[in-house]
């Protein structure tokens, strides 16, 4: 694949395979070994780079961006956030100022993080940082570095202004997309490439056939009605933690906990659906809101409710050339409430997400979505406890008598990240949650206090 992209403000034109990783080709074949190699998985922020397209600067990991994703972009790396002459950037100024490193192996990579939410005005340092990793220093001193930074000018260097161009590898329209799937239904599809990057790097696989969604205006888009959120399948979860965050903020405050920023920059809304997880954050919080998927196989499109997409553990209701195309969501009354636990606060895989939509009318309930990632081998409904729910009285009586259901609905299985006994003694912890939250009470970890 022929691949041209900014880097450091200079063109480069290259030669690729599908799956060659900015990280390996930086350190291996530019010898720019600043950006540092550390889980190559995604999960460190060792690798940061910033990546600016025509929505601006981001930033991104390195060991999970394949090389035609930069494809017509701009990469910039810690080498090339100091100044052509070697003018400190103010956020490498503020780390040495304020003691910002110890052993700085991390260091490139938060200061990269730190470079692109400078030039994006970001002041929420512990969110923008989440991403990165320190063993040694401790985040304090770089919290103040960033801080320390936030209101010096970004340096005119920082500009980049990629210029977009198509490419075969990635279709730029819907129909192209979809006709050249159905007749190569064999070929690996990659959206974010935080799910396929890590085929990559960590299972070692080859992949021959690829198509990139990234450059696919119909799946990039995102369509707001009185009525609906249309979110096409490219559109990255940072896309959708900006739509959530004003109708439905307890979504999006579990988005905010969805990998980090790197991974919310590049991660899709269609390719965690896609990829038929069980522990995938949003569709439980998509089937509690009564989402639609929608669907192409060639010409033909079709749309089902999300939760009959999930078939069993690793089995989708999609046909080989089918591809997702987009996610419908109602606009209703704000009754969602979504749950993630996992072992890390921050960037980290549930172990039991909760998401719950519970409508009472008059005192009673008249529906319930409740939905659960994590309890089964799919995103499941609860529909033993909802059916418990429905037409009572909304009181703490009728939740406690619900409770026992829970263990109707879900077998949970025993894993590195929780056993069977505390999936489903938390997700019955959770519906009491729900109805303390509803209530107003404070129910949040970080706002219980003693
Ligand atoms: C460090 C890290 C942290 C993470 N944290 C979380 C987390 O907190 N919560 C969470 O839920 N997930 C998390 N994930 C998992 C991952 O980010 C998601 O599953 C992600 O949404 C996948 O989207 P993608 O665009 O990167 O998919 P890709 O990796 O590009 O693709 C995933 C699969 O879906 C297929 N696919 C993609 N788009 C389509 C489409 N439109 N139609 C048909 N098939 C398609 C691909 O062919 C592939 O099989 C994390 C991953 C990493 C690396
Ligand atoms: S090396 Fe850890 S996120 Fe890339
Ligand atoms: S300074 Fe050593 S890991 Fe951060």
């Amino acid at each position: 694949m022929q691949v041209t992209f900014l880097l450091n403000g200079e063109t480069v034109e290259i030669e690729t395979s599908p799956t060659h990783t900015l990280l390996d080709w930086l350190r291996e074949d530019r010898t720019l070994c600043g950006t540092k190699e550390g889980c190559n998985e995604g999960d460190c922020g060792a690798c940061t780079v910033m990546v600016t397209d025509h929505d601006g600067p981001k930033a991104l990991n390195a060991c999970i961006l394949f090389l035609p994703q930069l494809h017509g972009k701009a990469v910039r790396t810690v080498e090339g956030i100091a100044g052509p002459d070697g003018a400190l950037h103010p956020v490498q100024k503020a780390m040495i100022d304020h003691h910002g490193s110890q052993c700085g192996f991390c260091t490139p990579g938060f200061v990269v993080s730190m470079a692109v939410a400078h030039a994006n005005g970001r002041r929420d340092h512990d969110d923008q940082l989440a991403g990165n990793l320190c063993r040694c220093t401790g985040y304090a001193p770089i919290v103040r570095a960033a801080d320390a930074a936030a209101n010096k000018p970004v340096p005119d260097w920082m500009q980049d202004t990629p210029e977009h161009q198509d490419a075969a590898f990635a279709p730029s329209d819907l129909d192209t997309l979809a006709k050249w799937y159905a007749a190569h239904p064999d070929a690996t599809l990659i959206a974010g490439a935080t799910d396929v990057g890590l085929w990559v790097t960590k299972q070692l696989r080859d992949l021959e056939e690829v198509a990139f969604l990234y450059n696919c205006k119909e799946l990039a888009k995102v369509v707001e009605t009185k009525t609906t959120f249309r979110f096409g399948a490219a559109v990255t979860m940072t896309q959708v933690l900006e739509t959530v965050s004003g109708h439905y903020p307890s979504y999006a405050e579990m988005i905010r906990r969805y990998g980090s920023v790197q991974v919310r920059n590049a991660a899709t809304i269609g390719g965690n659906i896609a990829n038929g997880s069980p522990i995938g954050d949003n569709p439980p919080a998509l089937i509690a809101l009564g989402a639609t998927l929608h669907l192409r196989n060639g010409d033909e499109t079709r749309e089902i409710p999300l939760e009959d997409f999930f078939l069993s553990y690793g089995k989708q209701d999609r046909a080989p050339g089918e591809l997702v195309t987009a996610i419908t969501v109602p606009k209703g009354v704000d009754a969602l409430r979504c749950y993630k636990l996992s072992k890390r606060y921050d960037q980290d895989i549930s172990a039991v997400c909760g998401c719950f939509n519970i409508t009472v009318t008059d005192g009673s309930v008249s529906d319930a979505r409740i939905a659960f990632g994590g309890m089964a081998g799919i995103p499941q409904r609860a529909k033993a406890v909802e059916a418990a729910l429905v037409g009572k009285p909304w009181t703490e009586e009728t939740v406690t008598a619900a409770l026992p259901a829970f263990a109707e609905d879900f077998t949970p299985m025993s894993d590195m990240r929780a056993s069977a006994d505390y999936r489903l003694t938390a997700a019955t912890n959770m519906l009491q949650r729900y109805f303390a939250d509803i209530a107003g009470q404070r129910v949040d970890l970080l706002q219980v206090t003693a």
